[in-house]
């Protein structure tokens, strides 16, 4: 059965694996890229990779709503319960765990992780999902780190890289990044949301594709591939 990957704009995607589905960092309220509501949206499980309102997003009524868990780190974990979250599953930077449909393993991310009231949320995270055999990478908000190698090492099948500079990075070093991770495939992220991430996904696609074996795929919000 094909894995399903769908972009809900910004960082947020949901994967369907096996009849499960997987959200990813749920900033759907305020995200103007966003193609469903908080209201509508499904999930098992939620992953969220940092505390920044544009990835912890609706994670807090949606799992109420749906009774989905929530994987994230553990500092982010205390706060979600004590905001009245039921199903949480705390895992940390290195640590991979097996759900009933793959695994899944923190990757580390440079960047910050204040959650929206200011509380401490800890180390912000990636996401490296192990599933019906293929591998994802999701890398978050991050800016460009050496050990980007040790995870391609995985043989990663799909990369989600961010490629908006500003937050995070930007075309040149998210470019470097795919040398490092050689993936298959990549996806570019976390652009075009607000002004100061303004960048032209198609031409970042032309030059990591004249550069480096992978393919890349330009996503529109909404838009679901196979893998
Ligand atoms: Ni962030
Ligand atoms: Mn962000």
């Amino acid at each position: 059965m094909a894995i399903k990957v769908t972009w809900y704009g910004h960082a947020a995607f949901l994967i369907e694996t096996k009849g499960t589905k997987l959200l990813i960092d749920p900033f759907l309220t305020g995200n103007p890229l966003a193609p469903v509501s908080a209201d509508e949206v499904e999930a098992d499980y939620i992953l969220v990779s940092h505390g920044h309102g544009d990835h912890i997003g609706d994670t807090v009524a949606i799992a109420k709503r749906t009774g989905a868990t929530v994987i994230s780190n553990f500092e982010i974990q205390n706060w979600l319960v004590a905001q009245g979250v039921q199903n949480a599953h705390p895992q940390h930077i290195g640590g991979g765990y097996e759900y009933p449909w793959g695994r899944v393993k923190l990757t580390i991310a440079q960047h910050g992780s204040a959650l929206p009231d200011g509380s401490y949320g800890g180390n912000p995270a990636g996401f490296l999902l192990y599933v019906e055999g293929k591998k994802i990478y999701h890398a978050c908000d991050t800016g460009l780190f050496y050990d980007m190698k040790l995870i391609g090492e995985e043989g990663i099948d799909l990369a989600i890289l961010p490629i908006g500079d500003n937050f995070t990075m930007g075309p040149d070093d998210a470019l470097r990044a795919v040398k490092l991770i050689e993936p298959r495939l990549v996806i570019p992220i976390h652009y075009n949301t607000f002004d100061v991430i303004r960048q032209d996904p198609e031409a970042w696609a032309r030059r990591v594709e004249s550069e480096t074996d992978a393919r890349v795929k330009v996503m529109k919000p909404g838009e679901t591939i196979e893998l």
